[in-house]
């Protein structure tokens, strides 16, 4: 009986080790497990300094084992595009894998970068040039492309002259080009450098812009896929280091390593790679060196790029830094750049200048982000004034309503995100009680400057 007791135990045991325990923690990332190992630009960009570091070690391989193999190995990493919308990158570049109507196929690399705040491409495009066109190599032969072509943005000179070098690197190497790496393969690199749209960013206006036409939305005329930088770059990592060590790091649905940049009121900006799912009050304090005046004097953080809304502190305190966990919080991981405000931050001057961007940058092709994005500008900058009516805080809700979602891209939610004002969030009910103090505060100086009634006009404000 005693030995049939431990039997059953030792095989109950047996089956609670086939399914290994959950995952409670994210973060820090060991050293061994990060993927740009010059982020910082501290050695050798070139060839040389890129073979040191692992990049394009058995690539003729990877290639060999052929396009099933590595979409399979991306699918099962659970990798998610790191442009924005975060689609599965698996399943995207799978929609390639069909057999050829006689067309050439393009990738596209998407280095253009534009959203406010972020900054995380430009590092790799900088200092680990040569983890994104050998990523160009794996992605296009996971897609059977002809060629990569690396859209990028104007301003960025110097990143683009790396590239460039490292393009020629290759090349002259005989990685790329007629058969890369010896494959059989033959794929080539090329770079476009764009002039400093942001909505040549959004992927149709960008190949509209690639084919040398204004940046507005349009079609390509051949089979084309458009990946982030980011997202290609990793790709030669999770092919050798197989797709499951990818999917260990982070949630599930929300897998792997991940580039944050924070910039803001925090005492050390910096751009680092960490586990996806580091909850954000973590990351700020690890590696920014928490925020200026300590974490009680933070007033918001908008977590992923402008495109995000805002979240306040009481959220800050408890949000994971993923997929998942941003859109529970009423927000996006977007382009996982965090902008840090603290208590000193005018946030209504703050989401004034926002969408004076947004209103820049609007193609003007749909007349909801045309016309109502330039209105929110105004009444925004008339609320920083103190000189807009109080009916305007509710008009500024509708007008952003009508824009989300009814516009050809996702600049317009983008633009209407930052001034929606939402009852349930504590950020955004500051938010409104500050704007009326401005106005009833600029009425109030307009009726009477004099000294003696400051002490009662400030009892009132502070009723309100
Ligand atoms: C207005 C706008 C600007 C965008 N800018 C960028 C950008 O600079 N870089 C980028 O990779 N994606 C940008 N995107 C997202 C792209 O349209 C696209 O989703 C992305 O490049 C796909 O790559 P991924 O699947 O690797 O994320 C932008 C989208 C919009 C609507
Ligand atoms: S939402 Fe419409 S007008 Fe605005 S940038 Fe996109 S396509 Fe252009």
């Amino acid at each position: 009986c005693t030995v049939l007791l431990l039997v059953t135990a030792g095989s109950l045991y047996a089956n609670v080790q086939l399914s290994p325990p959950k995952k409670t923690t994210y973060g820090p990332l060991a050293d061994e497990d990060r993927i740009f190992t010059n982020l910082y630009g501290r050695h050798d960009w070139r060839l040389k300094g890129a073979l040191k570091r692992g990049d394009w070690y058995k690539t003729k391989e990877i290639l060999l084992k052929g396009v099933d193999w590595i979409l399979n190995e991306v699918k099962v990493s659970g990798l998610r595009g790191r442009g924005g919308a975060g689609f599965p990158t698996g399943m995207k570049w799978g929609f390639m894998n069909k057999p050829s109507d006689g067309r050439p196929k393009y990738l596209v690399v998407n280095a253009d970068e534009g959203e406010p705040g972020t900054c995380k491409d430009r590092e790799i495009l900088r200092n680990d040039p040569h983890k994104l066109v050998e990523g160009c190599l794996i992605a296009g032969r996971a897609m059977g492309a002809r060629a990569a072509y690396i859209y990028i943005r104007g301003e960025f000179y110097n990143e683009s002259s790396n590239l460039q070098v490292a393009i020629n690197e290759a090349y002259a190497a005989g990685l790329i080009g007629r058969n890369a790496c010896g494959s059989g393969y033959d794929f080539d690199v090329f770079v476009m450098r764009g002039a400093g749209a942001y909505i040549c960013g959004e992927e149709t206006a960008l190949i509209e812009s690639l084919e040398g036409k204004q940046g507005k939305l349009g079609v390509f005329g051949c089979p084309t896929t458009v990946a982030n930088v980011e997202t290609v770059s990793v790709a030669p990592a999770i092919c050798r280091r197989g797709g499951s060590w990818f999917l260990s790091f982070g949630r599930e649905r929300n897998s792997g390593t991940k580039l944050f940049n924070i910039s803001g009121h925090v005492n050390h900006p910096c751009t680092v790679e960490e586990e996806m799912s580091i909850p954000l009050k973590d990351l700020i304090e690890r590696h920014a060196g928490g925020v200026r005046g300590g974490w009680d004097n933070l007033l918001a953080v908008i977590p992923g790029g402008s495109s995000t809304p805002l979240i306040p502190k009481k959220v800050c305190e408890e949000v994971l830094m993923d997929f998942d966990g941003l859109i529970q919080a009423q927000t996006g991981l977007g382009t996982a750049a965090l902008i840090v405000m603290d208590k000193s931050t005018d946030i209504i001057r703050a989401i004034a200048r926002l969408i004076e961007f947004y209103k820049h940058e609007s193609c003007g092709q749909c007349t909801p982000c045309r016309e109502g994005v330039d209105w929110m500008n105004k009444m925004m900058w008339r609320f920083v004034r103190g000189d807009a009516r109080p009916a305007e805080i509710d008009m500024i809700w509708e007008i952003s309503k009508q824009i989300e979602g009814h516009t050809i891209c996702a600049l317009g939610d983008g633009a209407a995100w930052p001034v929606q004002v939402n009852s349930s969030t504590v950020i955004i009910n500051l938010h409104t009680n500050r704007i009326i103090k401005r106005i009833i505060g600029e009425l109030w100086k307009q009726l009477s400057g004099k000294d003696l009634v400051y002490s009662l006009r400030f009892s009132i404000l502070n009723l309100i």
